[in-house]
């Protein structure tokens, strides 16, 4: 049975990660080339050893450009990025927030995001593929959470990054779509999500009553990569539940 990913080629960033490993598998499950990138090696129970592993870093041009040239060199050009490779989380109260910290949400997840995709649409449009890019960016790129400014900050610059970069490459035939991922189980935040007070807050924030899994933003992630998807570009897809279409949840009774 023919895949619609059969043979292509599509470079996955933040490739050791939850969500960039699901995406992995599930391409590979579609017959892709894909070439997972990470700071850091896969662990081997992600299931991605298929997938051609390649090292580097978002937040430095020059490696990523290394990494564009390697996966190009693979089949000739790259037909879709997927683009998940971030650091997460709070970084304190905004009033005490660090010069370094906020640079460094800026330079790795809005400068990283840059770096890989006009490295990439560099790419596409030297070898003539009218290709795909896939951002990540988050139901933070539509409303903040408390303490977390900088990774907020960035989220939302992706998603109008994503959108600039929709209508500048639009005459090359490229595509640029972002995911905007609610709450998802992946292995860095087992434990936090474990806990009953987030299980609680879940169950009353997401309609759908609990946090996702990394497969679900994969499957997401696919579509937007699709070859056939066409005429689709600057647009964002929540992959959350429902939770950023809801704005207050009362609580429930019986
Ligand atoms: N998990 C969630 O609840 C959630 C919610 C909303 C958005 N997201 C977004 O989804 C994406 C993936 O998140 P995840 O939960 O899988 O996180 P994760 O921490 O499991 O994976 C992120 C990966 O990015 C890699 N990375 C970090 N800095 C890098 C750099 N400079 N160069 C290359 N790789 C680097 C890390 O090594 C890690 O493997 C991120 O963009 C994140 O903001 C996640």
């Amino acid at each position: 049975m023919t895949s619609r990913f059969d043979g292509k080629v599509v470079l996955v960033t933040g490739a050791a990660g939850g969500i960039g490993a699901a995406t992995v598998r599930a391409l590979l499950a579609e017959g892709a080339v894909a070439v997972a990138s990470d700071l850091r090696p896969p662990a081997a129970d992600l299931g991605i050893a298929d997938a051609r592993y390649i090292a580097a870093d978002v937040g430095d041009r020059a490696s990523v450009d290394r990494l564009v040239a390697a996966t190009e060199a693979i089949a000739g050009g790259i037909d879709a990025l997927v683009h998940t490779a971030a650091i997460l989380g709070a970084s304190g109260p905004f009033e005490q927030l660090s010069a370094a910290d906020w640079s460094r949400y800026l330079d790795i997840n809005l400068t990283g995001t840059f770096n890989a995709c006009q490295s990439v649409a560099r790419s596409m449009i030297r070898t003539g593929t009218r290709g795909r890019l896939v951002t990540v960016g988050s139901v933070n790129a539509f409303a903040a959470e408390p303490e977390a400014a900088p990774y907020v900050a960035s989220k939302g610059g992706i998603r109008l990054l994503t959108k600039a970069m929709a209508v500048d490459l639009a005459r090359h035939g490229i595509a640029a779509n972002m995911i905007a991922p609610g709450p998802i189980h992946v292995p860095r935040n087992a434990e936090l999500f474990a806990q009953p007070e987030l299980v609680a807050l879940f169950a009353q924030s997401v309609p759908f009553g609990s946090a996702g899994s990394p497969d679900s933003v994969a499957r997401a992630a696919l579509f937007l990569a699709d070859p056939a998807l066409d005429f689709v570009t600057g647009a964002e897809l929540a992959v959350d539940g429902g939770a950023l279409a809801q704005i207050l949840a009362l609580p429930k009774t019986g």
